[in-house]
């Protein structure tokens, strides 16, 4: 593609072949460059995330990843955990090589109790309807099963100035946001049979980009469903 002034100042050598005059882009290489950081950005955040999961995880378990974005985390787990890992998302694709299903957001595609974990990293705050889709997760959960959840919390006004920054950058994709504090997921998680085995507060500086409050959550499934 020819961008701008890159264009303007293009070699023009297609000419001295006697063809058309053929333009070079000359930002394309710093694009290339800045693809590559971003990638590389996002893979080493996932395996840091996929580091931290891992020992909640039984080896080999069947794992879904709802929400799964690039599908990187899902990706590491099989390298470091054996897990046979499913990846469903509302984007179109994604692009770690994982098996992937695009569903519409609301009830997930699969039978009831058919994973032994499923993982919901920075998804629930983008969900229409967080309620329902946990008592999607709790439906595809083996009992005892776990589910490990990752939310940014509207704390302190910086906090909530970040929450609507967030959302204002996702909210043409995905729709308004709807972020809750501890509390309020205690009681969706709750409502949903599944009880909290471990909790903890993260650092807002583990991404200096966006320092806001985070929570970590590892669910387990009660005996039967609600
Ligand atoms: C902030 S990204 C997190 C991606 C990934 N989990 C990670 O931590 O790298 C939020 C993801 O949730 C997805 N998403 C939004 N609404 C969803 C829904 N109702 N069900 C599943 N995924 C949803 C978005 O498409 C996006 O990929």
């Amino acid at each position: 593609m020819m961008v701008g002034r890159a264009c303007a100042l293009s070699a023009r050598d297609g000419s001295r072949l006697g063809g058309e005059p053929r333009f070079v882009d000359l930002l394309a290489p710093l694009r290339r460059v800045a693809r590559r950081a971003v990638r590389r950005r996002q893979v080493a955040r996932a395996y840091d995330m996929a580091k931290e999961i891992a020992p909640d995880l039984i080896p080999e378990a069947q794992l879904l990843d709802v929400g799964c974005g690039s599908g990187f985390i899902a990706h590491h787990l099989v390298a470091l955990r054996g897990a046979r890992v499913v990846g469903v998302d509302v984007a179109r694709t994604t692009e770690a090589a994982i098996p992937y299903t695009r569903y519409e957001g609301r009830y997930l595609p699969f039978d009831d109790a058919t994973f032994d974990a499923v993982l919901l990293c920075y998804v629930l705050h983008h969900s229409a309807d967080p309620t329902l889709l946990v008592r999607e997760v709790r439906r595809v959960l083996r009992p005892g099963g776990r589910l490990v959840v990752y939310e940014d919390l509207p704390i302190t006004p910086f906090d909530r100035f970040l929450c609507w920054r967030h959302e204002a950058a996702w909210r043409a994709r995905t729709g308004p946001c709807t972020f809750l504090d501890e509390a309020g997921w205690r009681a969706v998680f709750s409502a949903a049979g599944l009880s909290v085995h471990a909790v903890r507060r993260l650092s807002r500086w583990r991404n200096a980009g966006n320092p806001v409050a985070r929570v970590r959550f590892v669910l387990e499934a009660e005996g039967s469903l609600p």
